[in-house]
């Protein structure tokens, strides 16, 4: 069992609490954000809250859920100490900063946590690897340890494509909807559809993409219609588009280096 901090109790923060608040470890949090600190201690009644230094002095395994500009500020007011563990899981902070805002702890590595975390097995992208990330969360989390920074920072950037697939079951739902006068079951329909297939995909021996895609992919059937519709109205170019415009902001090289 560890003793875990989380600085910055937000939406992350909360979803990482509440995936391990029952694994018996000694959980401190921020006292901000006030209304969801004070959520986590009465659902889980060994957890604390406490002001940020003390969090970081109570901690073994510090984790770093502010926005990046806040941490920038807010870190240089608080004294770590050298053995301590730091995750951070903020988007567009490189390991080098860390490792400056965080002198003189050196154990720093950096994870993508999701919002869905507590109901297990989601991806845990993670460079470096470490021992104590995994020790916490990896019975609940599929560990995707990264070779580089750079490979982290993709994997960030490949979570962006999760509102432009949840808008695609939007459109389709309310589309089915209108057929059937039930938004919700419509939506439950059409995810569950997706999902079943994005389980098949997950698992250890799972089918691959390729196969899935070509069990699918019958000339002129439904899916190929609207696959096909959809390529050449240039919506499948236009992702990989998008993903590429956010190269700059997490330091990854341009396209073709
Ligand atoms: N949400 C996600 O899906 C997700 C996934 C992966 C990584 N991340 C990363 O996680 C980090 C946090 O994201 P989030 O979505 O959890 O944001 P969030 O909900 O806004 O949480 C940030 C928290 O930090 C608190 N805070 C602000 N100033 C503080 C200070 N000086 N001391 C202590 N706490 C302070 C905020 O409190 P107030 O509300 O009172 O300002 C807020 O509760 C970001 O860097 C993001 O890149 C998020």
């Amino acid at each position: 069992m560890a003793r875990i901090g989380f600085l910055g109790a937000g939406e992350i923060a909360s979803a990482m609490v509440q995936t391990i608040a029952e694994a018996g470890h000694d959980i401190v949090v921020s006292e901000r954000n006030e209304r969801v600190s004070m959520e986590l201690q009465a659902r889980y009644p060994g957890l604390r809250r406490a002001p940020n230094q003390t969090v970081v002095d109570e901690s073994d395994v510090v984790v770093l859920c502010l926005l990046a500009d806040i941490a920038r500020k807010e870190l240089p007011n608080l004294t770590f100490e050298g053995g301590k563990t730091v995750i951070s899981v903020m988007a567009g902070m490189p390991i080098a900063e860390l490792g400056r805002l965080c002198a003189p702890a050196t154990e720093i590595c950096v994870a993508i946590p999701l919002p869905p975390m507590p109901l297990g097995g989601t991806p845990l992208a993670v460079y470096p690897d470490n021992t104590r990330l995994r020790e916490i969360f990896g019975a609940h989390a599929h560990i995707h340890a990264c070779a580089s920074e750079t490979m982290l920072n993709a994997h960030f950037a490949a979570t962006g494509v999760l509102l432009p697939l949840l808008d695609q079951i939007d459109v389709a739902a309310s589309w089915l909807s209108a057929f059937t006068g039930d938004r919700g079951e419509a939506a439950r329909y059409v995810a569950g559809l997706v999902g079943a297939y994005c389980t098949v995909l997950t698992q250890e021996a799972g089918t691959d993409l390729a196969q899935l895609r070509a069990g699918l992919g019958t000339e002129g059937g439904l899916n190929q219609t609207l696959s096909k519709a959809l390529a050449d109205n240039g919506t499948l170019a236009t992702l990989e588009a998008g993903l590429d415009s956010l190269r700059a902001r997490l330091h990854l090289p341009p396209k073709d280096q």
